[in-house]
This record gives C-alpha cells, sequence and structure tokens, in this order.
C-alpha cells in the first residue's frame, strides 16, 4: 500500500490530513480517548516530518455538530490549533501563517453537504488547500465522500500509519488459524447478510447476538413479542439451520412480569428481547476458549440502554482467551474501554461500519486508492 512514509519530503509543505475523530460526545466532552490516541501515530510524524498538516474530520451526522471538544481533547495530547470552517476567512488566515510541523484542525467537514455528497466544488477547495493527501481515517473508508475519496483523486495521496495498521490486522482475520469464531451483535440484519454467509463459508462457528437473533428466532417461527426486528425476512435465508450458526439459547426480556431469563421458545407477544442470557454465556466461554481465531463486531443486548451484561462478560472471556482476537464497532469499544482491557486483545479496530465492509468485501473503495 501506499502509506505516508512514502510521500518523500514533506518539509514545508501543506498536507490534508483526513482523521477519524468522530467520538461520541457527553455535555460537550469526549466519552472516550480511542480513536484520539490512534490518531497520533500518523499526526505526530508529520509533526517530525515538518509537514504543515491540516486536519479534516467529521463528528456525528447533524450539521450543527461541532469539532471543538474533540479539538479540546487532542490538543492535550500534541500543540495544535483551531482553523475553524475550511471555507471560510478564519481558515485562510490561519492556514497562512502555518509553520513546519504545524497542525490546525478544521471544522466538522460534515457542516457542507457537499462532504457527503463528494460535490466536486468542496473537492477542488479541499485540494487546492494542499500538495500532499493522507487518509488516516479508515473507520470512514466505506464511505465516498469528499474528504475520504474525491479529494484522493486530486493530490498525491498515501494511507496514514493507523490506516495500514487496520488494513493489515483485518487481512489477518480473512485467512483464519482455525477453529475460528466469528461473534456479530448488533442489528440491521439485511446489511449483514453476506457477511453471515461469507464467514459461515471461512470459519468453524459463527454466533449472533443482539437484535440480529431476533430475526432469527422470527425466520424460525419463534415468537418475538415486542423485541427488535429487522424489516427483512430471513425464512428463506440458507443459512437459518447451518449448525456453524450459533445463536442464544436464552434471552433477558422485559415484559408485564418484569424482567426473566427465558428461553427463546417461551418468549410472550408482550414480552420484548433485551439482552443474551447466563447460559448462552457460558455457551460462548466454551468456544472461546477452543477458538485460535476471534472476531466480534457488535453489542450482544441493547448496549447502550443499559443492557451491557453478556458483552461485558464476553469480552472479559474473549480478553482472557489464547486466541488472535480482533473487535471493532462503536458499543464493542466502549465496553472493553470500560473494563480497561483494550490491552488484552489482539487488535481493537477503530472501525464500525468500515470495519464490516472491509470484511465482506476484502477491501473498500477507499482502501483500493492507496494499493500500489
Ligand atoms: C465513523 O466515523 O464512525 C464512521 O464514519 C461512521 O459514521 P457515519 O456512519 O456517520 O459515516
Amino acid at each position: 500500500m501506499k502509506d505516508v512514509t512514502k510521500a518523500g519530503d514533506l518539509r514545508g509543505k501543506y498536507v490534508l490530513l483526513r482523521a477519524s475523530l468522530n467520538i461520541p460526545l457527553k455535555e460537550g466532552q469526549v466519552q472516550n480517548h480511542f480513536r484520539l490516541e490512534r490518531a497520533l501515530p500518523t499526526l505526530r510524524y508529520l509533526k517530525e516530518q515538518g509537514a504543515k498538516t491540516i486536519v479534516i474530520a467529521h463528528i456525528g451526522r447533524e450539521p450543527e455538530e461541532t469539532l471543538k471538544p474533540v479539538f479540546a481533547a487532542l490538543e492535550k495530547y500534541l500543540p495544535l490549533h483551531w482553523g475553524g470552517d475550511v471555507l471560510g476567512e478564519e481558515f485562510a488566515t490561519r492556514r497562512e501563517l502555518m509553520g513546519e510541523g504545524d497542525i490546525l484542525l478544521a471544522e466538522n467537514i460534515r457542516q457542507h453537504a457537499g462532504e457527503t455528497e463528494n460535490d466536486p466544488v468542496l473537492v477542488e477547495h479541499l485540494a487546492s488547500v494542499a500538495e500532499v493527501y493522507v487518509n488516516d481515517a479508515f473507520a470512514a473508508a466505506h464511505r465516498e465522500h469528499a474528504s475520504t475519496f474525491g479529494v484522493a483523486q486530486m493530490l498525491p495521496a498515501y494511507a496514514g500509519l493507523t490506516f495500514i495498521e487496520e488494513v493489515t490486522e483485518l487481512q489477518k482475520v480473512m485467512d483464519p488459524q482455525a477453529p475460528a469464531l466469528f461473534l456479530l451483535g448488533g442489528a440491521k440484519f439485511a446489511t449483514k447478510m453476506p457477511l453471515v454467509e461469507k464467514y459461515l463459508e471461512i470459519y468453524e462457528h459463527v454466533f449472533i447476538g443482539g437484535a440480529l437473533a431476533n430475526d432469527i428466532f422470527k425466520a424460525r417461527g419463534l415468537e418475538v413479542g415486542r423485541s427488535m426486528v429487522s424489516d427483512v425476512s430471513l425464512a428463506d435465508a440458507p443459512f437459518l439451520h447451518d449448525k456453524k450458526l450459533l445463536v442464544p439459547i436464552d434471552v433477558i426480556v422485559d415484559g408485564p412480569d418484569g424482567r426473566q431469563v427465558k428461553r427463546p421458545e417461551e418468549v410472550t407477544k408482550e414480552e420484548k428481547i433485551m439482552d443474551c442470557g447466563p447460559m448462552t454465556i457460558d455457551m460462548l466461554a466454551t468456544y472461546i476458549e477452543k477458538a485460535k481465531t476471534i472476531l466480534w463486531n457488535g453489542p450482544f443486548g441493547a448496549y447502550e440502554i443499559g443492557y451491557t451484561q453478556s458483552t461485558e462478560i464476553t469480552a472479559r472471556h474473549v480478553a482472557g482467551a489464547d486466541a488472535y482476537s480482533v473487535i471493532g464497532g462503536g458499543d464493542t469499544v466502549a465496553a472493553v474501554e470500560k473494563l480497561h482491557i483494550n490491552e488484552c486483545f489482539g487488535f481493537v479496530s477503530i472501525a464500525g461500519g468500515a470495519m464490516l465492509t472491509f470484511l465482506e468485501h476484502g477491501s473498500t473503495s477507499v482502501v483500493d486508492l492507496f494499493r500500489e
């Protein structure tokens, strides 16, 4: 891959760096430092090379969201300046004032609709502010946006150090040491179907938890009550009765009789499945213990509203296992961050959706831009 170390002499050159700084905020404070820390190697490298680094990133999905809290948190790691809107006068002035090794962070690029539309006018502007482009935003490597895709075709383009590390680590688990176990949680089966089919072929076991499992229960004719389900039907899915496919053997439900542990066959119309139960966690532990490769994306319960148990206990089991483990996805990573066990995994990806896209296709259109 064309990585940033092959970019030649960068001293005094303007480098446009696309970073992954989409970090959850609460009351204006960043909720974890994982993506900040993973942005540092390339930032430090460019600084050492004497580049004038202009950092472009997005945060959230609402155009009014700002990167200012991220700026405040990143500033604690290394000196940088606030550039404001990349199309604004303040930005132009600050850019002119940059010296060798300076870093300027621009405001949330998604404040411009042209970003997600890969608008040629925005692409042109982004290309005009730098001489070299570096993409370290692997978490957005499934987005063909102006700052991730369009501008890469206008300037000499290189992948950042973290971007390369992500590709290298994810490639490893696509050619796994057996027995290999894929743990897949979260929701939206429609987007994950090809992934499930693929990993049932190349892994020994695929466990499906979270809301995805509800779709399987439903397709097998079980009552799922008020549980979250996708709008896709799995009734004809070829993998429905595949022996390599594992699903929860017990679930935690909420309903008129309060919170209970039940077998999937016992769920009633009034109940809602919220998490995997203790027998499922134990069952998974036996597979985790035997596995040589473990790949995990997505929580097993409604993690964001407090159903964290199966995800957190399983995270501890994976952390303690001998297997080479790779994990990714916002809530999965939040769980290991909270438990302070990040160091116990083979690799923790900064990506969620981009990781899944990469795992499904072996690449993404943005990754392809950096292949030699
Ligand atoms: C990210 O930065 O986490 C990804 O780009 C996902 O965000 P998006 O789905 O809003 O692009």
